[in-house]
């Protein structure tokens, strides 16, 4: 049973982060993603699909017996992204992972606690699987497998944080840009755009403020989000996404990070937004699928700063956690020693769930059926007798099986 648990996944460590764009499910909105993953899922008979797209990976995780062979590994990657490089289909197992079984429960569990991230121990990665689970579940594309493979990579991953120091002095991609920016020296009150006030750019928003910038402008479709950021500087100001095209103010640094998969700054609005200023500008991409057309970097004087290129720091980064990821792979190995003892026992659970209907539908038949007429000739007090005995035989039975899987006996 534990080796219907797959996972197909593309992350940081086979391929540029750029492309991991082409196995990104590319889609406009929420509804739109709902749509896609709900055909994913028909069309490939998953039983169960847990999609995950972050910065440095994208995992399809899923419970199924379809087998993961070539075939069905170039269809569904077709299915995902009718454009994919022919690169991609001729040699797939360069750029993808494919995991069966206990295998892709533990790469789940890696993933969880942060040992499989670019930024080992960074804990952004839990919330964000939290979130990708809550939106699958509430689409009803998860089930009571990958529900269970959730709350034990929770568990995990918790107790991993807690006991070893993986978690401690923690960079984040955020932070790792910032670094990078201020090897500028740009002036407090350079003119800084941060386009999206999501997680991301509020810890960028963050790092900003901790540096003393002050002159933040903020564009992100939800107003009040780009106000909760603004108000943390003294000239900050914020927009809607929509007053990007009209903007005329100029800029000397902008951080682009949405959850968008198209790019958002297009040559075209650049132009706008540079209102013919001369001298080199900043321009700082965190989003996967990137946010700002690859023309703009390569035909304007500009620094760009996006993730691939934050590799070498969060490397610097690894020294001072070697020793803790030793001992996070120890605590997980007791971890993934338990999972399918867990997962048998719940197994158990459920097929025993109709298991009293079934014994009750016996004791009533038995009764009402096969023993009617005997029953009927009794008196009153040896009939209540026998109910009686009937009801105790019920409860015991039904006690049986279930006390059994609870404790492993089955
Ligand atoms: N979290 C991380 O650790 C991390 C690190 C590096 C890079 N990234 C990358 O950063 C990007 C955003 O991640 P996040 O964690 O900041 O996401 P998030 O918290 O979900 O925020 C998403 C942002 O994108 C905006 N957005 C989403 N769909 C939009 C649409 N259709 N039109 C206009 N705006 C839209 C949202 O606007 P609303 O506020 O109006 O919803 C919000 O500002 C992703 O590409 C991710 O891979 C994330």
């Amino acid at each position: 049973m534990l080796d219907r648990f797959k996972i197909v996944t593309v992350t940081h460590k086979k391929v540029s982060l750029h492309s991991i764009s082409e196995f990104v499910v590319k889609t406009s909105d929420s509804a739109s993603l709902r749509v896609r993953l709900e055909d994913l899922k028909g069309t490939f008979g998953l039983n169960e699909l847990l999609y995950l797209a972050t910065c440095n990976r994208v995992t399809y995780f899923f419970h199924s017996e379809q087998s993961l062979n070539p075939t069905f590994l170039t269809q569904f990657l077709r299915h995902l992204n009718p454009e994919i490089s022919a690169e991609i289909l001729e040699r797939p197992l360069d750029f993808v992972n494919v995991l069966e079984g206990m295998d892709a429960i533990e790469h789940f569990f890696q993933v969880a606690s942060s040992m499989d991230s670019m930024v080992i121990g960074e804990r952004q990665i839990l919330g964000q699987l939290r979130e990708a689970y809550d939106q699958c579940r509430a689409w009803g594309l998860v089930g009571d497998n990958l529900r269970l493979a959730m709350d034990q990579a929770v568990v995990t991953a918790k107790s991993i944080y807690a006991n070893t120091r993986i978690g401690e002095k923690s960079v984040s991609v955020a932070s790792l840009a910032i670094q990078k920016l201020m090897r500028f020296h740009l002036p407090k009150d350079a003119r800084i755009l941060v386009i999206g006030a999501g997680q991301t750019n509020m810890l960028v928003a963050k790092f900003l403020h901790k540096h003393h910038f002050e002159n933040i402008t903020v564009f992100n479709r939800t107003v009040s989000k780009a106000e909760e950021i603004a108000a943390m500087f003294d000239l900050g100001r914020a927009f809607s996404f929509d007053d990007l095209a009209t903007y005329s103010e100029g800029f000397d640094a902008m951080v682009v990070c949405t959850g968008l998969t198209d790019a958002v700054i297009t040559p075209a609005l650049y132009a706008q937004l540079l209102q013919g200023e001369e001298g080199s500008k900043i321009l700082i991409d965190l989003a996967i699928p990137h946010n700002i057309a690859r023309s703009v970097a390569a035909e304007n004087d500009v620094h760009y700063i996006e993730i691939d290129g934050l590799r070498a720091l969060a490397q610097e980064n690894m020294g001072f956690r070697e020793q803790e990821v030793q001992s996070a792979k120890e605590m997980m190995a007791e971890f993934l020693h338990e999972f399918p003892k867990i997962h048998q026992q719940r197994r158990l659970e459920i097929a025993l769930r109709q298991v009293p209907e079934e014994i009750r539908a016996v004791k009533d038949r038995a009764m009402n059926e096969v023993f009617h007429k005997e029953m009927a000739g009794l008196d009153n007090a040896t009939r209540v007798l026998v109910e009686r005995m009937m009801e105790y035989m019920e409860k015991k039975c039904i006690g049986i099986p279930m006390k059994a899987a609870k404790e492993g006996m089955l």
